[in-house]
């Protein structure tokens, strides 16, 4: 019988091979970030790696301490040397979209402030547009949340509130914000979208993540595919 290809976790065990000792690494959250944070715990028992980490969500800090990684808190921080998370798609061009994990605004602090931004994903993530496959989400201050969904849809969006895994309430993230999941038609401009939405006061942060990943792994039946950014 063929062994089961686990192309998440295979691009997961290549991006921690290339940790190295004393750099501050960000974790990113989903299961493709569970693979990585698991492999950094194995070469820190087994090889002696040292590192410290800083978490994206209090689940992956969960997660991280739960295997023994030393996890620093975000206000501590002030540069990190790699930060490596999965993404929901992945335009040719190396945008992404993210957030169905809620914390955007952490996840996209980290991603800036990182020298390099390693992104792991297998190839059903990689898509013609951004917003393609999933509504993008963009994290709102809870009590400008009409406001917000107003000034999108004025340029083009539809959508609600997010709401919670059990569906009785909405989804909240770790420091309060509600979450808009929005849909646009089939010609958005994913760059001029991030533009649009970060000029909307009351938006804590959103989805689209442009020119922040410095190298795309994808996994796909087994190999391994590295895009890198071009230099500035
Ligand atoms: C978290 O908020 C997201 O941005 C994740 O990076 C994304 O959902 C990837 O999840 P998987 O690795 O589970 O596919």
């Amino acid at each position: 019988m063929a062994k089961d290809i686990n192309d998440k976790k295979n691009v997961a065990i290549k991006a921690a091979s290339l940790v190295e000792h004393d750099m501050v690494v960000g974790l990113g959250t989903g299961s493709t970030a569970n693979y990585f944070i698991e492999e950094l715990a194995r070469r820190q028992k087994e090889e002696g790696l040292k590192i410290v980490t800083v978490a994206s969500s209090i689940v992956s800090s969960r997660i991280a301490q739960g295997q023994g990684l030393e996890v620093i808190a975000i206000e501590n921080v002030t540069s990190l040397d790699l930060y490596v998370d999965g993404a929901d798609e992945v335009t040719d061009d190396m945008t992404l979209l993210k957030g169905r994990g809620s914390d955007l605004v952490r996840e996209k602090l980290l991603a800036k402030a990182s020298q390099q931004f390693y992104v792991l994903v297998d190839n059903s993530k990689l898509v013609n547009r951004i917003g393609e496959k999933f509504p993008i989400p963009i994290e709102v201050m809870p009590f400008a949340w009409q406001l917000v969904l107003q000034s999108v849809e004025q340029i083009g969006g539809e959508g609600d509130l997010r709401p919670n895994a059990s569906g009785d309430g909405l989804a909240v993230t770790s420091h309060g914000s509600l979450v808009l999941d929005m849909s646009f038609d089939d010609d958005i401009d994913g760059h001029m979208l991030n533009h649009q939405l970060n000029a909307i006061p009351g938006v804590v942060e959103h989805g689209i993540f442009a020119n922040l990943a410095t190298s795309i792994f994808i996994g796909a039946n087994g190999q391994i595919d590295q895009r890198k950014k071009l230099a500035d």
